[in-house]
């Protein structure tokens, strides 16, 4: 007997930065954090429950997956075997959807999109709440890509593993946007795993920022209440400074930032100072992503490209939440 589960997922980046774990295990995380859903990068993905299989499968966009990469499905899925009381294998299909360019491949919305599959194919029927929990142990941000728009991922409390999940905190509809700038698409060095690991253990910066991540997010969440878009962009370049100020801050120290990632850096302030609000920020790897107003793209990316080529430049609108897909809608 088989029985089928599929879903879409969206990526999502962080406003508020998560960069590390109280609990390594159960995914708990230092402080909470609150990102923006995007529309234009996602994860397709169908999980085939079958009586037949000896072992899980795995595939992603049509390539086999090796056991080792394999063995992280394997253990993700088995949350939902324990729960469900089933030991079943499962084929597992994933098919990404980042413009090529983009470099954005992306653990968040593979895991959230894994979880909505897994929950169907199980009957388990699990609410996008307690889904999320489940979605936090694939990875971290997976947690806020459940939900659209701006997601808290609230920290919980102890080592209760419950008590940590994504809630919804606004739509976004209030004109807002994202483009990303391409640095370099190349694989990163350092995973943020362990990029994080190693800031929590040498950073002598790393309480303050985990002060001052909880304290912005107060502020954050006041902004977007206000629909103040100025503050919202303010606040979101300020944290992300701060979150890679505490990687340099490590011993050795890390950065993720390339010479484009500058250069893109003091071109959007340039923008900014032409009277256009816009905002930067960036996370493990040297991609710059530049949080506007909707209405303002075309415009700002008309200014990007004096600078950088039209491959570079991938404007985003605001993502919807995860979503099951019907058989007739699932065109792989
Ligand atoms: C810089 O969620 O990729 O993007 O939980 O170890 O899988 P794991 O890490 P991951 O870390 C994301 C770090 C970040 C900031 C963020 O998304 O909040």
């Amino acid at each position: 007997m088989t029985h089928i589960g599929r879903c879409r997922a969206h990526t999502n980046i962080a406003l508020i930065k998560y960069w590390g774990k109280r609990n390594e295990e159960l995914f708990l995380p230092m402080n909470s954090s609150l990102s923006l859903t995007l529309e234009a990068f996602y994860t397709d993905t169908e999980v085939v429950l079958d009586d037949n299989l000896d072992s899980d499968i795995f595939y992603l966009d049509d390539i086999k997956q090796s056991d080792k990469e394999t063995a992280k499905i394997t253990q993700f899925l088995n949350l939902f075997r324990d729960l469900a009381n089933i030991k079943t294998r499962a084929c597992v299909k994933s098919y990404n959807h980042v413009p090529t360019a983009a470099g954005l491949a992306s653990s968040a919305s593979a895991f959230s999109a894994l979880a909505g599959a897994m929950n169907q194919a199980t009957g388990l029927d699990l609410d996008l709440k307690t889904l999320s929990t489940f979605a936090r142990r694939g990875s971290g941000s997976a947690t806020r890509s459940l939900y659209g728009g701006f997601v808290e991922w609230y920290m919980g409390e102890g080592d209760e593993s419950d008590s940590s999940h994504a809630i919804p905190v606004d739509d976004a509809s209030w004109d807002i946007g994202m483009i990303v700038i391409a640095v370099n698409t190349g694989r990163k060095k350092l995973s943020s795993r362990v990029g994080m690991k190693h800031t929590i253990a040498t950073s002598p910066f790393y309480s303050s920022w985990v002060e001052t991540a909880t304290s912005d997010l107060t502020k954050m969440k006041d902004a977007i209440k206000q629909k103040d878009f100025i503050t919202l962009g303010e606040i979101t370049e300020s944290n992300g400074m701060k979150m890679h100020a505490t990687m340099l801050g490590a011993f050795p120290p890390i950065s993720y930032w390339e010479p484009d990632s500058v250069k893109a850096i003091s071109k959007v302030k340039e923008i900014r100072e032409t009277g256009i609000p816009c905002y930067v920020t960036m996370d493990a790897g040297p991609n710059v992503k530049v949080l506007c107003r909707q209405s303002d793209m075309d415009k700002i990316e008309a200014l990007l490209l004096e600078d950088f080529n039209r491959e570079q430049i991938i404007p985003t609108q605001v993502g919807e939440g995860i979503k099951l897909i019907s058989d007739s809608d699932w065109n792989y």
